[in-house]
């Protein structure tokens, strides 16, 4: 057993969507959630800084003493994933193979959509990984640039966000039916998308699905926490405390302190 808390980095509000099924899966762990909005959203960056803004993430996360690091990104793990998790000695793990694997579970007729940041769409990783397990897949890919600003900014409910996902979505509805949603900030509009996409659609929620596999781990390594009273989770954001407090609450539908930080 182990009972350092677990690391967790988004480019901002969207990893919550992440701790959410941590909490409800594994309740006794605890959280160190480090949020960047203030350079959010990552999508249209670089990669080269993408890559430095994520070691900026993990470093934090290495100063608070975690026992395993979740890329609550899709992004950061289309593009770092892989070489940070090399260097580090604790277990790091990202979001896009859990998201691959239930889409190919997911889906009977093999049409699988994947939604995502223009990063994580351009690096085509979901494509990749989808048909290195299985090839017969035949896998669309869409970017969708104006989601993340809807829901860092907390608009989710507004007349605004329905239109834009209507919009951007019109391209994928009736071609398809299992969508992965490749970006963490998505599953805040997962009402909204439903509703577009149709409820025949399987809707994927790829920083759920990596829950379970934080959980194999923990079990593999025997470092679960051991204690289920006196948590205290934290949560890191690199913008307003408040606002970051508001949509976060409103999500977990628990209380939390959050610390403004800077990087
Ligand atoms: N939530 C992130 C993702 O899963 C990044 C969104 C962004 O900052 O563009 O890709």
């Amino acid at each position: 057993m182990d009972n350092r808390p677990i690391g967790f980095l988004d480019s901002g509000v969207g990893g919550l969507t992440v701790v959410k099924e941590l909490i409800r899966q594994l309740p006794h762990e605890e959280i160190v959630y480090v949020g960047d909005s203030a350079r959010a959203p990552y999508g249209p960056r670089p990669a080269e800084q993408i890559r430095e803004f994520t070691w900026d993430l993990v470093n934090f996360l290495l100063t608070k003493n975690v026992k395993m690091i979740v890329f609550a990104c899709n992004t950061a793990t289309a593009v770092a994933w892989e070489e940070i998790k090399e260097k580090l000695d604790i277990p790091v793990l990202g979001v896009i193979l859990p998201g691959s694997s239930a889409a190919i579970q997911a889906s009977k007729n093999k049409k699988i959509g994947v939604i995502g940041t223009p990063m994580t769409i351009k690096s085509d990783i979901y494509r990749e990984k989808i048909q290195l397990l299985d090839p017969n897949c035949y896998v669309t890919s869409l970017a969708c640039p104006k989601f993340v600003p809807i829901v860092e900014s907390n608009e989710m409910t507004t007349s605004v966000a329905k239109k834009v996902v209507y919009e951007s979505l019109a391209p994928l509805v009736g071609k398809i039916d299992t969508l992965v949603l490749g970006c963490t900030h998505y599953p805040h509009l997962k009402p909204i998308i439903q509703n577009v996409m149709g409820n025949s659609v399987q809707l994927i929620d790829s920083g759920a699905e990596c829950i379970r596999d934080v959980s194999v781990l923990l079990n593999y390594f025997q470092i679960n926490h051991n204690r289920s009273d006196g948590h205290k989770h934290q949560f890191f954001t690199t913008a307003s405390a408040e606002s970051f407090r508001e949509i976060a609450e409103y999500w977990l539908g628990i209380a939390i302190d959050v610390e403004h930080v800077k990087l």
